[in-house]
């Protein structure tokens, strides 16, 4: 892993390229809606790795060779700015990304323990996640930062996100799901769960449902978006008012079948690219350098 990592015919970020967006899979689309939400002028490039999906469970090396090789993917294809849109890839490799990339600015998730513990009254917070967020040391210091005096508890849950990929996200479809993950921390008195994996959001109206008017749920999104947009006004990236072409989505797993899942969780169908991976460089079906 030490060839240089920038790209060659990488200058630098210029204010029209666009905004970089990655994840496992189609978690990212959380922050992606949340990103045009805020930032509705900008260009995005969307890259789902679901070749490898499901991150959570990998070992951290492994999750960081993905992220620099989509990284290096998305400044070849000119973005301004890396929006680390999954929770398991900036806690494997964010550090890494920023020392691997120099002078391109990253943004990743963060598990919002913060405000959890700042708003429960029980004392009691749940955090829902997947393993390589909560093994990783990025986790172990927002806990340590921010919850002093509350009781944490941290449900890994990787069958949640292959739900979500598989569209199943009505509380009929989650259910047993929940009584397995979730019912053991609302029975703990958990007043509010944070979403710590970008695939939650997407399970947010059946899991609301499930925990009852009592518990709020925490989704980081438009807080990473603000971020976003925080970071680019200050290094004068932001793209200015004007006509926009609609984002653009690629993926290394099955096309049709991610178009289907914008539909259902964006409710508005879009194109999706193939990629593919050939050892850890990502190759284009037919997005082409510039296109961006
Ligand atoms: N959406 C991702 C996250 O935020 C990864 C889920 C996975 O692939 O395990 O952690």
């Amino acid at each position: 892993m030490a060839r240089p990592m920038i790209p060659a015919a990488y200058d630098g970020p210029t204010h029209d390229g666009p905004i970089g967006i990655l994840d496992s899979g189609v978690g990212g689309l959380s922050v992606l809606r949340a990103l045009r939400r805020e930032l509705p002028h900008e260009t995005y490039l969307y890259i789902a790795d679901q070749a490898h999906l499901p991150y959570g469970p990998r070992p951290l090396e492994e999750i960081r060779l993905f992220a620099s090789g989509i990284t290096r993917f998305l400044l070849d294809h000119g973005a301004k700015i890396i929006v680390v849109a999954c929770n398991a890839a900036s806690a494997a490799g964010l550090h890494y990304l920023r020392e691997t990339f120099p002078g391109v600015p990253f943004v990743g998730m963060e598990p919002a323990v913060k405000p959890a513990a700042l708003a429960t009254r029980s004392g009691v917070v749940g955090v829902l996640t997947t393993a390589a967020t909560a093994n990783g040391s990025l986790y172990a210091s927002v806990k340590d930062r921010f919850a002093a005096g509350v009781t944490v508890h941290t449900v890994v849950c990787p069958e949640l996100v292959l739900a979500v990929e598989r569209g199943e996200i009505t509380l009929e479809a989650l259910r047993p799901l929940f009584d397995r993950a979730v019912a053991p921390i609302l029975a703990e008195g958990v007043d509010q769960i944070v979403l710590a994996c970008t695939h939650f959001p997407f399970a947010m109206e059946a899991l609301s449902e499930y925990a009852g008017p009592g518990v709020s749920l925490i989704d980081p999104s438009p807080a990473i978006a603000r971020q976003t947009h925080k970071v680019l006004e200050e290094r004068a990236l932001l793209r200015g008012e004007g006509e926009v072409a609609p984002p653009r989505l690629a993926t290394t797993g099955d096309p049709d079948r991610f178009a289907a899942l914008t539909t259902l969780l964006l409710t508005e169908r879009m194109d999706i690219r193939p990629l593919l991976w050939d050892g850890d460089t990502l190759i284009a079906g037919n997005l082409r350098a510039g296109e961006a």
